[in-house]
């Protein structure tokens, strides 16, 4: 009975050998169905739509069938040299939250190559819709649009206007914002958002500058223009070098719209809320479009919501670009770049090159160059949770560092893909310990920006607002502990 128990199990084992066998050699020669359509369109409803959409800021739609298999080459070359999805982190990034959202896996990257390799077939042709990931930021969405149309027009001679509008939330108790989006009516003027929150005496001075103008909103190059608040030395206003609360900054393509879970921007009961619009004008010089931008914001009641209040901490670094070797002309003066300055943007946000030095203990001849950094002292207990760098055209690599630890670096700096990034992991910072923000630039010849379809004469480039002017900024989002 044993032995054939035995036997049954041998002849058991080699059938499903002979099986296995059989099955392995069969399946590797037999031609695999080509892959069509109908199997990468979940995939591209997922990780391409949202910006290939009608609308959209992507250049084409991949919400058809029809115009993917058009695109059918370029996508795949796209994916394959990772440059689609935008992704700008580099490997020694740490993982940020929805990032597996964004970036394809090695088995999605090998199905998009399948299936444009095998023509790119239609199948059914069905179309798709973005897949968004549901919202799960507790509260309810308001949308505050602002008063008047408003036409962007460059300021002082530049490529570049700020504008600041008055938006009011209504708020009857305080609340945390847990999300907020902005809807630019003109996406191709709209280069980034960055909302404030005007508290106290903030928010008369938002109302008597809103009225000053018209309803129509003010010039806001630098920040809102709002007395600042008093900066105590180790305080969160003092993080903020003097800057109201930022509530979002908001960019196109952004990854997520989403405070991490847990936490939430507080803002008082009557606060107002002032939409710093950057338009980049380099590609509408004359000012052709109005724009009536909207914001849409989550918002639940303080009370009970058991919430951890962020922050923003600012991490500047000075700025001093000479012109590259070799060129000479009255552009490359420091003084003559400073005085240009004062002129489009006014004293205070010129002044601020000299306040960055004194800010980051150095004298100009040592920061002068291709690289700058600047190292603040954390003075009291924080949790970070968001990071993000910021630079303008010349930029090239930022790196953001807590003591000898990386907490973002983009090796290949696109002014055009700029975002947030929150951690998986938030990280403590001690007092004492280092916030160091790094970037290189290039102000070579060859580098130089295009305004108009020029490209600029090399200059000394300075600290300033203009996205031919240059900035090294930190940003992180932080929780007191
Ligand atoms: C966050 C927004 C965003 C996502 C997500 C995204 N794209 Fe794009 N894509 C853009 C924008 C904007 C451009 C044009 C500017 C550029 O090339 O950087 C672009 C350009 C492209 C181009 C080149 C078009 C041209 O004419 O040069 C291809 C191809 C492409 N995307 C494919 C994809 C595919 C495939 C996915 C998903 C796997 C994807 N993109 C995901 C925003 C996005």
């Amino acid at each position: 009975m044993k032995r054939l128990l035995l036997l049954v199990l041998v002849l058991a084992a080699a059938v499903s050998a002979l099986a296995l066998d059989r099955e392995v050699p069969r399946s590797a020669a037999a031609p695999r169905a080509p892959v069509t359509w109908d199997r990468v369109a979940p995939l591209f409803a997922a990780k391409c739509a949202g910006c290939h959409q009608e609308g959209g800021i992507a250049p084409f739609s991949l919400t058809s069938a029809q115009t993917a298999h058009t695109y059918a080459p370029l996508i795949l070359q796209m994916t394959q040299a990772n440059e689609m999805p935008p992704w700008m982190p580099g490997p020694d990034s740490p993982a940020y939250i929805n990032q597996d959202q964004r970036i394809l896996t090695p088995d999605e990257k090998a199905l998009i190559a399948d299936w444009v390799k095998s023509g790119a077939k239609l199948g059914s042709a069905h179309p798709i819709t973005p897949v968004t990931a549901p919202s799960t930021a507790p509260g309810t969405t308001r949308t505050l649009e602002v008063a008047r149309a408003y036409r962007p027009h460059p300021i002082g001679g530049g490529t570049d206007d700020y504008h600041c509008f008055v938006l009011d939330p209504h708020l009857t108790q305080d609340s945390f914002v847990t999300a907020a989006q902005v809807v630019p009516q003109q996406p191709q003027v709209v280069h980034h958002v960055i909302l404030f929150d005007a508290s106290g005496t903030n928010v008369a001075d938002a109302r008597a500058l809103n009225a000053k103008s018209g309803g129509k909103g003010w010039t806001c190059f630098g920040g809102p223009g709002l007395s600042e608040t008093r900066a105590s030395a180790d305080s969160a206003s003092s993080d903020r070098l003097g800057a109201p609360q930022w509530i979002t900054a908001w960019v196109p393509g952004h990854t997520t719209y989403e405070l991490p879970q847990g936490t939430g921007v507080l803002v008082h009961a009557g606060d107002l809320i002032v939409m710093q619009v950057h338009y980049n004008l380099l590609h509408d010089p004359t000012g052709t479009l109005t724009d009536r931008s909207k914001v849409e914001l989550k918002t639940t009641p303080a009370a009970g919501a058991n919430l951890t209040p962020l922050d923003t901490y600012l991490l500047p670094a000075p700025v001093e670009l000479p012109c590259p070797k070799g060129v000479h002309n009255k552009l490359c003066s420091r003084s003559a770049e400073f005085q240009d300055e004062v002129k489009k943007y006014g004293s205070d946000a010129a002044f601020i090159s000299v306040g960055l030095l004194v800010l980051c203990h150095e004298q100009l001849q040592q920061v002068q160059g291709d690289t700058t950094t600047c190292t603040r002292t954390v003075n009291r207990p924080l949790k970070i949770y968001g990071v993000a760098g910021h630079m303008h055209l010349r930029g090239r690599d930022i790196r953001i560092k807590l003591n000898g630890r990386t907490l973002l670096h983009i090796p290949h700096w696109q002014f055009h893909w700029q975002d947030a990034y929150y951690l998986q992991q938030p990280v403590d910072a001690n007092v004492g310990d280092k916030l160091t923000v790094t970037c290189r630039f290039d102000n070579s010849r060859t580098h130089q920006p295009f305004v108009n379809g020029k490209q600029m004469t090399p200059r000394y480039v300075l600290w300033g607002e203009g996205t031919t002017d240059e900035m090294c900024l930190g940003l992180l989002q932080t929780a007191d502990r």
